[in-house]
């Protein structure tokens, strides 16, 4: 090696640690005249606020964080210190269509949120000629016993001597509202499920002048030989 390079080599190593030395004397230079960086520090979330709406489709929420310690040399603060979310959307409880804060509700339900069911049977019984019955969003109507429902509010009484001819088997039937009679016809004596002539002759209760003579469900008058029956059925002229 001739002293040329020597030098050289000399210069360099002089070169790379004067590179070496200055580098650390900046380093040591920044520390001692800046401070730490420090970002700033935030605490815990609150609880969330009152929604903003019963239901709807506009509710909104938030809650926040503080900052409990302010960001230093030049550090930052790179925390959300609040947020929000959607809240009591719909909320219409099936029974409506919801609006900003507030639900259109369907036929049969109110309250702000439809949470409440009409009673349709508090307003003149619900148009029901008897009986009304509320039911969840609606109402429904039914009739006494011997009554059929019409329109779904009226009630027809049911003839049951026409709708069924054998009500009464060989009883005379008799219409009534909500009801029947079964009864016999004139001229004969019910017991139980059936009819008896009458034998009007017997004690001669339809005072006839002369002769009885019992026929069924009726009786006739006779008058003897020289005698004819009157207008009235019972008494006896002189031929
Ligand atoms: C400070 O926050 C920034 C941005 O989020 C981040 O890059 C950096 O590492 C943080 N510094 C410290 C000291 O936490
Ligand atoms: C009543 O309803 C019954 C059963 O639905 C029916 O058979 C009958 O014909 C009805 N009567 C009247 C008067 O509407
Ligand atoms: C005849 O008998 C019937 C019962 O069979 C009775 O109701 C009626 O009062 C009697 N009439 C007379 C006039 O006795």
């Amino acid at each position: 090696m001739g002293p040329r390079k020597l030098v050289m080599l000399l210069v360099m190593a002089v070169i790379i640690c004067g590179i070496h030395n200055a580098d650390g004397w900046r380093r040591r230079r920044r520390r001692r005249r800046s401070c730490p960086v420090i970002n700033c520090t935030v605490g815990g979330w609150s609880t969330w606020t009152p929604c903003s709406a019963p239901c709807g489709n506009a509710g909104t929420q938030s809650r926040s964080r503080p900052i409990t310690m302010q960001a230093q040399c030049g550090g930052s603060c790179p925390h959300a210190l609040q947020v929000n979310r959607p809240c009591n959307r719909d909320g219409c409880n099936g029974h409506g269509t919801p609006l900003s804060t507030s639900c259109q509700c369907n036929p049969g339900w109110t309250g702000t949120c439809c949470q409440n069911d009409i009673n349709e049977c508090a307003a003149n019984n619900g148009e029901c000629t008897h009986t009304c019955h509320n039911t969840a969003g609606s109402y429904t109507c039914s009739c006494n016993p011997g009554y059929n429902l019409s329109n779904g509010k009226s009630c027809i009484d049911i003839d049951e001597c026409l709708d069924n001819s054998n009500v009464c088997g060989t009883l005379q039937c008799s219409n009534t509202p909500g009801s029947y009679i079964c009864s016999c016809h004139v001229g004969y004596i019910q017991d139980g499920n059936s009819c008896y002539d009458i034998d009007e002759c017997y004690n001669n209760s339809h005072g006839c002048a002369q002769m009885c003579e019992n026929t069924e469900g009726s009786y006739n008058c006779i008058c003897s030989t020289g005698y004819q029956l009157a207008v009235d059925g019972h008494s006896c002229t002189e031929i």
